[in-house]
């Protein structure tokens, strides 16, 4: 069943930040109904924030080094979404693992995308790790986030190939358009209720 509108989004970012612009561009166009209710970034210079206030969002920077461990740090930005009454939380570009407190507090509400086709090249270097292995085609994956390493359940993956000459900027600017089209999507399918997790696979409705 779709969320009472609108869908409340926070999305947690570490630098550029162009796939929350594209979100909120979405949304300010009336394509996604959503909106985005707080922006937190874990480093204090990340552009994300410069991005997310030109919107005029609340935009946050939570400093990791002045909480003793992970799951207080954690704990920190649970009670920010949840004051803010977050729907869907929306990893964009956040360098950081989110520990087993996190993903239980928003069990299935937590969203990923990395730049490569999961389960290969994951971690922080995808696209890179895929030009250096070689591969002819590599992509984009959005999944939901569980306790592991960019493991959880997949809901939509686009391939894009790798062309001859590509270095890592190229290959990443080609994937970053890939990921402006479906990371939008699949937020949209989670605000319009048409996402079931089952396991490890994830239905699309409709
Ligand atoms: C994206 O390529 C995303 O797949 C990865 O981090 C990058 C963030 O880019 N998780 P940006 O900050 O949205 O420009």
């Amino acid at each position: 069943m779709a969320l009472p509108e609108p869908c409340r989004l926070g999305v947690l970012i570490s630098g550029s930040g162009t796939n929350l612009e594209n979100i909120a561009r979405r949304i300010e166009e009336g394509s996604l109904p959503a909106r985005i209710a707080v922006v937190i970034s874990d480093v204090e210079g990340a552009y994300g924030l410069v991005r997310a206030r030109r919107f005029g969002l609340e935009a946050l920077f939570v400093d990791p080094g002045s909480f003793p461990d992970r799951a207080s740090f954690d704990r920190e930005l649970i009670r920010i979404l949840e004051d803010h009454r977050v729907d869907l939380v929306v990893l964009a570009g956040y360098m950081r693992l989110v520990g087993p407190e996190f993903v239980a507090a928003f069990r299935n509400r937590v969203m990923n995308i990395h730049p490569a086709l999961l389960p290969s090249f994951p971690g922080t270097s995808g696209v890179a790790d895929a030009l250096n292995y070689g591969v002819k085609v590599t992509g984009v994956t959005v999944h939901f986030v569980d306790e592991g390493l960019d493991t959880g359940p997949i809901i939509l993956q686009e391939a894009v190939p790798v062309l001859p000459g590509d270095d890592e900027e190229t290959l990443h600017q080609r994937i970053h358009e890939v990921e402006y089209r479906l990371y939008p999507e699949a937020i949209r399918y989670f605000c319009e209720g048409k996402l079931r997790v089952d396991g490890r696979r994830v239905e699309i409705l409709g």
